[in-house]
């Protein structure tokens, strides 16, 4: 009887979807997406039930190896991480998914005394939900405060008060172009006070073939979750796209220092989007983007803060030197 109580207490979500939820964004972005020069969809598309399995599967992957760089890099220095972040009571993490990095960052915060309030920000209600309330069972005297909405758009539902750590990880910060890049680093920054920092994770620069390993596994599984982005769009906007004419790609762009992740098809072919009354093209060996994956290097990511308002104050990384997680706070 007690611990029920005490758990709704400890959890508050707060849901703010547009009330179209998320497919007339779908259908915009898709219908402007396939009109560009080179053909592009934005990447969030990609999780849907299957594709966050599949993402699951590829964080296990032997090539793959960003997960558990970071990961690595959450368990052995979390605590410093802590330290160097100020002691912070509250931790903010934007796309917190099922939160299973998180608990390197809550178990720090803990082991400091400073723990006090989550916030979780993702676009996933059940998600979040769910995680929110294994988290205060874990937690005594956690309070876990959620946030349902799509944060690369609203920041301002964040509950503002200070000492806040807000943690973006993943190298998600990676799949956004140099402009929504430095757009959605400069909302961040605008509402940091001068005792909150931010935790940013980044891949890093390195060697082609690791590079590019890591987003074209032998196993194939990388390949069908690119295509899945085919099998939403199917679904979602009535489409019919053939799967079996699509052929995944995946280099590393030295000069962009980023992967560069697309859908070649095989044939010269036409698509039929219902929902959105479209045709489209594609000529043989046709190209769509369906993501990019920036990599950056210790000075690329100082300019990227530069430019956004803030400034990086420490950087750590995996022995291998494979992701870094860093911190920055607003300049001033
Ligand atoms: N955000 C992940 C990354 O950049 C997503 C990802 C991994 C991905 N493998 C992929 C996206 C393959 C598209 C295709 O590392």
């Amino acid at each position: 009887m007690m611990e029920p109580l005490a758990s709704t207490e400890q959890v508050r979500i707060d849901v703010h979807l547009p009330d179209g939820g998320t497919l007339s964004e779908l259908a915009g972005d898709t219908r402007e997406g396939l009109a560009r020069q080179l053909k592009e969809l934005p990447p969030k598309y990609f999780y849907d039930e299957r594709g966050s399995e599949l993402f699951e599967q590829i964080t296990t992957l032997p090539e793959y190896y960003p997960t558990r760089a970071e990961r690595t890099i959450l368990e052995q220095r979390g605590a410093e991480i802590v330290a160097a972040a100020g002691s912070p009571r509250t931790l903010v993490e934007l796309g917190s998914g099922a939160c299973s990095k998180t608990r390197c960052l809550l178990d720090a915060m803990r082991d400091a005394g400073c723990l006090e309030l989550y916030i979780p920000v993702d676009i996933s209600e059940e998600i979040t939900r769910r995680a929110a309330d294994e988290l205060v069972a874990e937690y005594p005297g956690l309070r876990v405060r959620g946030v349902v909405c799509d944060f690369e758009h609203h920041l301002e539902w964040l509950p503002m008060n200070g000492g806040r750590l807000i943690a973006f990880l993943g190298g998600t910060i990676g799949n956004f172009d140099v402009e929504a890049r430095h757009g959605f680093l400069a909302r961040i920054a605008a509402t940091m006070g001068p005792d909150d920092r931010l935790l940013l994770g980044t891949d890093l620069v390195k060697d082609r073939d690791r590079l590019e390993a890591a987003y074209d596994d032998s196993q194939g599984v990388t390949a069908e979750f690119n295509k899945n982005v085919l099998h939403v769009l199917n679904r979602e906007l009535d489409a019919d796209f053939d799967l079996a004419r699509f052929e995944h790609r995946a280099f590393y762009d030295a000069d962009e220092e980023r992967i560069d992740i697309r859908l070649r098809s095989t044939a010269d072919q036409r698509v039929r989007l219902e929902a959105l009354d479209m045709e489209v093209a594609f000529a043989e060996g046709e190209d769509l983007r369906t993501e990019l994956s920036c990599k950056f290097t210790p000075d690329s990511l100082e300019r990227s803060y530069a430019e956004a308002g803030l400034e990086m104050t420490s950087f750590f990384t995996d022995p291998e030197e494979l992701f870094a997680l860093s911190l920055a706070r607003v300049s001033g």
